[in-house]
């Protein structure tokens, strides 16, 4: 299939490109490069041996966005465009409806505009909020968010649902649980702009040199050790679980929309990943105890069943590899990428 994939520089979406290849796939990168630098494009070159076709603008530019489809020739659309900062989302919460919704919005009405019904969509375990009872289940449901982040894919799975319920998109929704690790190169990663706001890219960037001591957020939840519990899941798993997804629709035409949790299936504290990445880089992490982030929860992690009996997918790689991946990834690029 040749497949567009929108955000396709970032950190998800450069991994998945590497995946859609080796799959026999021809991905096309469109970005506006908001979040992501040129330069990585570079890398899934080296990584895949062809040349990744890459378009740079901004997918709210419609003109743009319906010529790309005119000429594109394309079979499917892989969607991670978007902003995802969860606190900078109540800071800027237009440009965040704006982005995600706007970039969206484009998107769909040129897929429409040129006959491609297929779309496989990044969304987040997040739309599960706080209310819903662990481990989370795709049919749970009244979907709410907490943050505007979260909204934008509450309100983005709603706008492709109800444009699938009309025939003319065929839709997977995928949510995501904790993405953290890096391809096994370490050629290519995470490279957050500015402080992470996310623990694994933190943790690394201490571990490297960068920053001095981690904050951990609160060690006093009703969990094990006191700290929160997540659903770490390997970026290389979550790359298949987008081919897994694709293929999915592909052979199922008359699948109008389906929710797919993409997750471990069990919880791992802060302190077990500060323990974890210490034994993988050598190196020790400081931290200090910090008050609550608000708007965290204690514990959350995907029940995982519909993925493995549907998509024939679960996620295989553990905890030690996805920090000795992050470790090779940061250790090989302390500073990220270049340029
Ligand atoms: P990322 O920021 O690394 O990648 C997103 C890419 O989209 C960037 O390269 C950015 O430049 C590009 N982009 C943003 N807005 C655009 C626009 N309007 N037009 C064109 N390009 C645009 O983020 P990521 O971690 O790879 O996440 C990918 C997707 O997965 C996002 O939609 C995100 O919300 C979702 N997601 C991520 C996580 C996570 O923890 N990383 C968890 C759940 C869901
Ligand atoms: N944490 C720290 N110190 C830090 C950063 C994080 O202690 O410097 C803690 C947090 O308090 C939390 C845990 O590490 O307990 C994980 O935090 P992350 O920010 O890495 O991840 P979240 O679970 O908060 O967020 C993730 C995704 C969001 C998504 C959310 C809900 O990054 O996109 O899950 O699904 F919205």
């Amino acid at each position: 299939m040749r497949v567009l994939v929108t955000g396709g520089a970032g950190y998800i979406g450069s991994h998945t490109v590497v995946q859609l290849v080796a799959a026999g796939h021809q991905p096309v990168v469109v970005d506006s490069f908001v979040n992501s630098r040129p330069s990585v494009i570079a890398r899934l070159e080296e990584l895949t041996g062809e040349q990744i076709e890459t378009h740079s603008f901004d997918l709210r530019d419609a003109d743009k966005t319906s010529a790309l489809f005119a000429e594109g020739g394309f079979d499917a659309v892989i969607h991670f465009a978007g902003l995802k900062a969860v606190g900078e989302s109540s800071q800027i919460p237009l440009e965040y409806y704006d982005n995600n919704l706007g970039a969206t919005f484009s998107l769909v009405e040129a897929m429409r505009r040129h006959g491609v019904r297929t779309i496989v969509f990044s969304s987040s375990a997040t739309v599960y909020g706080e209310a819903a009872p662990v481990p989370y289940v795709e049919d749970y449901e009244p979907l709410a968010a907490s943050s505007p982040y979260g909204r934008t894919k509450v309100m983005q799975e709603r706008i492709l649902s109800d444009v699938a319920a009309t025939g003319e998109l065929q839709v997977a929704l995928l949510r995501y649980f904790n993405p953290v690790g890096a391809h096994p190169s370490g050629r290519i990663g995470e490279d957050p702009q500015g402080v992470p706001n996310n623990l694994m890219p933190f943790i690394a960037q201490v571990a490297v040199g960068r920053r001095q001591r981690l904050q951990v957020f609160g060690d006093d939840y009703p969990t094990p050790d006191g700290t929160p519990l997540r659903d770490y899941i390997h970026v290389e798993d979550l790359a298949a679980g987008h081919v897994a997804a694709l293929e999915h629709l592909a052979a199922h035409p008359d699948l109008a929309v389906r929710a797919w949790n993409l997750g471990g299936g069990r919880g791992t504290s802060v302190l077990e990943m500060i323990t974890a990445f210490e034994a993988a880089s050598g190196r020790p992490i400081p931290y200090e105890i910090a008050p609550r982030r608000a708007g965290d929860l204690a514990a959350f992690w995907a029940d995982a069943t519909r993925a493995e009996t549907e998509l024939g997918w679960r996620a295989e790689r553990t905890i030690e590899q996805m920090c000795a991946d992050t470790w090779r990834w940061q250790s090989g690029n302390p500073q990220g990428y270049p340029g």
